[in-house]
C-alpha cells in the first residue's frame, strides 16, 4: 500500500498543472504577462511570473531541515499545509480528521470548510496536557484520514515525547497520514521530527518561517514529507502560489548571518518566557502558569475578566478563548520585547 492510497481518487487522478517555464533568458511570450517593469528594488521586475514552484528556496529549506529537496513543498505559510493536506485526504461528507483539543483552530476552520467531519480526543488536562495515545487510538475508524499532533501545542505550549509519536505512526502506518505541526519547534528543547519523513511515509511535519524566523508578514511556510505525498499536493497548490518577494526574503533569511541573528532573538524570547513564567507565578492574580516550549505561556487567572479589562486599558490585549471548561478563566499571553513584558507584569501586580 502507497501513500496515495489514503488520497481522495480525483487527486489520485489529477495531474498537475504545468504553466511551462520558459528558458532562461528567452523572449517571454508564453504567459501573457505585461513587458514593462515597474521598478520594485527586485532583480526580476514583478511584471513577470516567478517560477512555478520556488526551486532554489526549496533547496535552501531542504538544507535547513535536513531532508532531500523531494521531501519539501514550499507554502504560503504553515496554514495552507493544513488545507492542502484536508483537501487532498478528505472527502466531503465521508472522511474525517483527528483532532487533540485544545489545538490550534485552523485544523477544525479547514476540516469545516472541506465538509470533514471532526474526531476529538482530548489532552489529558490533568496531565499537563499529554496527548492520550490510548484513547487516540481508539478513536481512529476507516474513516479518519489525517491525525493533527501540534507540538510544541498552541495554546498550551507542551510538546509531545518522540517516542509516543513514532508508536502513532507506526499504529497507523497505511491507515492515516499523522501531522505533526512544529510551527513553534524553534523555541522548544525537542529536536525536530522532520528527518523521519524517509522512513514513515505517512509523516507529515509543518514548519513556518512566521514564529522562530520572524517572518510572518511574508506568508512562507514549508510542509515535509514523502516525495508521494508531496506530489498529491502539489497538483492542488495553486500555480505561481509563492510571490517573488515572498521567495527573496525567505531566501536571505536562511543565509548562516540571518540564522544567527534569529536564533539570538529565540533565546532572548525562551529567557524573557523563563523570566516571565517565574514572576507571573508570584502574581496574586494567578492561579497557574503551564510550562511552556513556545514563545508564548498558558496562564489560568483567578477572575480573568478583571485581568483582561485592566490589561485593555493599558493598551495590552492577550488571546482569551471560548468558554469551554479546558479554557476556563485561561489565557495565552505571547512573549514580547522585555520592556513591554515588564508592563504586563506591572498591571497584572496592579490586579487584586
Ligand atoms: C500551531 C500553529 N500551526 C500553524 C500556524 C500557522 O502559521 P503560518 O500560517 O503563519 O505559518 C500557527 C499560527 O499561529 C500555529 O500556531
Amino acid at each position: 500500500m502507497t501513500i496515495s492510497t489514503l488520497a481522495r481518487r480525483e487527486i489520485r487522478e489529477l495531474r498537475s498543472y504545468l504553466p511551462g517555464e520558459p528558458a532562461i533568458d528567452a523572449i517571454r511570450l508564453n504567459a501573457n504577462e505585461s513587458p514593462f517593469s515597474i521598478d520594485s528594488g527586485l532583480r526580476n521586475g514583478l511584471n513577470r511570473y516567478p517560477a512555478s514552484r520556488p526551486v532554489r528556496l526549496t533547496r535552501k529549506l531542504a538544507a535547513f531541515y535536513g531532508v532531500g529537496e523531494e521531501n519539501i513543498l514550499v507554502t504560503r505559510g504553515s496554514s495552507e499545509g493544513i488545507d492542502l493536506l484536508i483537501r487532498t485526504f478528505c472527502s466531503a461528507g465521508r472522511d474525517s480528521v483527528l483532532l487533540t483539543p485544545p489545538a490550534f483552530e485552523m485544523y477544525q476552520v479547514y476540516a469545516t470548510i472541506q465538509g470533514a467531519s471532526i474526531t476529538s480526543v482530548p489532552l489529558l488536562a490533568d496531565r499537563d496536557f499529554s496527548v492520550d495515545t490510548e484513547a487516540l487510538l481508539a478513536a481512529v475508524t476507516d474513516n479518519t484520514k489525517i491525525i493533527f499532533l501540534c507540538s510544541p501545542n498552541n495554546p498550551v505550549g507542551t510538546t509531545i515525547p518522540g517516542e509516543q509519536v513514532l508508536l502513532i505512526l507506526k499504529a497507523m502506518t497505511d491507515r492515516a497520514v499523522v501531522v505533526i505541526d512544529e510551527a513553534y519547534i524553534e523555541y522548544s528543547e525537542s529536536d525536530s521530527l522532520a528527518t523521519l519523513v524517509a522512513e514513515h511515509e505517512n509523516l507529515v511535519v509543518l514548519r513556518t518561517l512566521s514564529k522562530g524566523l520572524a517572518l510572518a508578514g511574508a506568508r512562507c511556510g514549508a510542509l515535509v514529507g514523502s516525495p508521494e505525498l508531496i506530489s498529491l499536493l502539489d497538483r492542488i497548490l495553486a500555480p505561481y502560489a509563492m510571490s517573488s518577494p515572498a521567495v527573496a526574503i525567505a531566501e536571505q533569511a536562511l543565509t548562516d548571518e540571518r540564522l544567527a541573528q534569529a536564533r539570538t532573538s529565540i533565546d532572548r524570547t525562551v529567557a524573557e518566557r523563563e523570566r516571565l513564567r517565574v514572576e507571573l507565578g508570584e502574581c496574586d492574580a494567578v492561579d497557574k502558569v503551564w510550562p511552556s516550549q513556545a514563545n508564548f505561556l498558558f496562564v489560568r487567572f483567578k477572575h480573568l475578566g478583571n485581568v483582561v479589562t485592566r490589561l485593555a486599558k493599558e493598551g495590552i490585549s492577550i488571546r482569551t478563548f471560548d468558554d469551554s471548561p479546558v479554557f476556563d478563566r485561561c489565557a495565552r499571553i505571547s512573549i514580547g520585547a522585555a520592556p513591554d513584558n515588564d508592563r504586563l507584569l506591572k498591571t497584572i501586580r496592579d490586579v487584586n
